[in-house]
């Protein structure tokens, strides 16, 4: 008996060095896999996507500053401290009134997330700041009713929604919970000391119940006027019942009140259902029902996870368009792309489109860029599924949604020359197995000894291309 068991950790043991980082498949105690099968339909689809583009375009975009974040008195925030407070609020909420796009180009947006084979959207219909880039009837302040208003294109969401749908684009409408503008959230009877609405809602609760039926009005005006709508992307997590409440939502260090802060998700779920079967609903960080994926923010998770989930992250440094922001490389942001994939999310990318309603030249370069690659080594990526053997140092893998072929990628270290020899352990190609070079549909030779397979690169191709962000393989692989 004990032999036995030892004979199990032994070969436990030798299976983890023979294959580096094997997925465990740790199965997530959060996460909630849905049961409508419209919704898991569209979950699957989803999947397929891989690559998307989430637009922060609001108000901020007028002085070129951080998103919504400057009128929220947290002590992490920065603002000028000549200003007071109140004169900052008086200022940020003026800037609707010199908020005229001119140059509203969602066309030009639609173009570059295609070209840089983007396949989803998230657009800020409104951010924490509680200003509306379309067209509600629960509030004016919204860029439908400033200087745009006699725009035919005035209804900025319905627009971008459009150009996005035409490039084949799954819509999603990103929403704050929290709403900073509305008096049923902010009472302008007290002051605002943080993130969270400024009064106790057991003892107001006529108040609350306003906010939960704005909050409720304006989602059901976006479900209901903007066309097809693919995804709800909830943004704002400390809007949530307070049994809800776990250690995440402590470790971001934001006070928590001791009312519960729920808006009633069921009804509004139920309600944006009826308008769009099968939407999925992505109420970050409040996991279960509406949580249909998980979304960890500037960061990939360690390791592959079992479900559902995508990484967002900025193409520059911040959200939104800020003056002379420093870009990823198109490099940076394939090798994360390639990771996502490999431990089975999507990745969401950041762009910040300019006041005037363009994003900017040298954003639009980038995705150029990044669209080079990925348009020659899509198989690899696009409609792929995780792999059980997925990373060996600078190599990850996925496979066909059948399973049958396998990809490795090959990241390759910016600006480097390709190697005439690559490396990697696990994933064995099948006896007389082609391993073709995606971009080139060719075939390299390769071998393999134990686990290690060894891949030659021909001279030719290495002396054409000199460096890569990456290189593609598909084989048939030994399970
Ligand atoms: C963070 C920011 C928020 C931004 C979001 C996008 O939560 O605080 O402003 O909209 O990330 O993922």
């Amino acid at each position: 008996m004990y032999r036995f068991l030892a004979l199990i950790l032994f070969f436990s043991f030798q299976a983890g060095r023979l294959f580096p980082q094997q997925n465990v498949h740790p199965q997530s105690t959060h996460y909630e896999w849905p049961t409508d099968p419209l919704v898991k339909q569209k979950l699957d689809k989803w999947q397929d996507q891989k690559f998307g583009m989430i637009i922060h375009w609001g108000l901020y975009a007028v002085p070129g500053m951080i998103e919504s974040w400057a009128l929220c008195s947290e002590d992490w925030i920065e603002r000028d401290s000549t200003q007071s407070y109140d004169d900052f609020k008086k200022w940020y909420w003026g800037l609707s009134k010199g908020f005229n796009p001119v140059k509203f180009n969602p066309e030009q947006w639609a173009k570059a997330g295609k070209d840089a084979g983007m396949r989803y959207l998230v657009f800020t219909t409104k951010h924490h700041d509680g200003f509306c880039m379309f067209d509600t009837k629960q509030t004016d302040f919204s860029i439908a009713k400033g200087p745009f208003k006699n725009n035919p294109r005035a209804d900025v969401a319905k627009y971008v929604f459009d150009a996005f749908r035409k490039q084949g684009f799954m819509i999603g409408a990103y929403f704050s919970k929290p709403d900073w503008h509305t008096e049923y959230y902010w009472w302008p009877k007290y002051a605002t000391p943080d993130r969270n609405n400024n009064y106790d809602i057991r003892k107001h609760p006529w108040r609350w119940n306003q906010f939960k039926q704005y909050t409720y009005n304006q989602i059901g005006e976006l479900m209901h006027n903007y066309g097809a709508v693919d995804l709800l992307w909830l943004d704002g997590g400390w809007v949530r019942p307070l049994e809800t409440v776990n250690e995440e939502v402590r470790s971001w260090g934001a006070a928590i009140p001791a009312w519960s802060q729920d808006i009633d998700m069921p009804r509004i779920a139920s309600m944006a259902r009826e308008a769009q079967p099968g939407l999925l609903i992505v109420d970050r960080t409040v996991h279960g029902p509406y949580e249909n994926y998980q979304t960890p923010e500037q960061k990939i998770p360690e390791k592959q996870l079992d479900h559902p989930w995508e990484s967002c992250m900025t193409l520059g440094n911040a959200w939104g368009y800020v003056p002379n922001d420093q870009y990823k490389s198109a490099s940076q942001v394939i090798h994360s792309l390639i990771e996502v994939v490999a431990k089975g999310g999507s990745l969401l990318l950041g762009v910040g489109p300019r006041a005037d309603g363009t994003i900017p030249e040298q954003a639009v370069s980038r995705l150029e860029e990044i669209g080079k690659w990925t348009a020659v080594n899509s198989a690899a990526i696009y409609q792929t599924r995780s792999a059980p053997v997925y990373n060996d140092g600078n190599t990850w893998f996925t496979r066909s949604r059948d399973g049958k072929t396998k990809y490795a990628l090959v990241c390759i270290k910016e600006s480097s020359v390709l190697p005439l020899v690559i490396e990697w352990r696990g994933n064995v190609p099948a006896k007389g197995s082609k391993m073709v070079l995606i971009e080139s549909g060719k075939a390299v030779k390769w071998t393999s000894v134990g686990n290690k397979v060894k891949l030659y690169l021909p001279a030719n191709l290495v002396k054409r291309l000199k460096t890569a962000p990456a290189l593609a393989f598909s084989f048939t692989a030994v399970e």
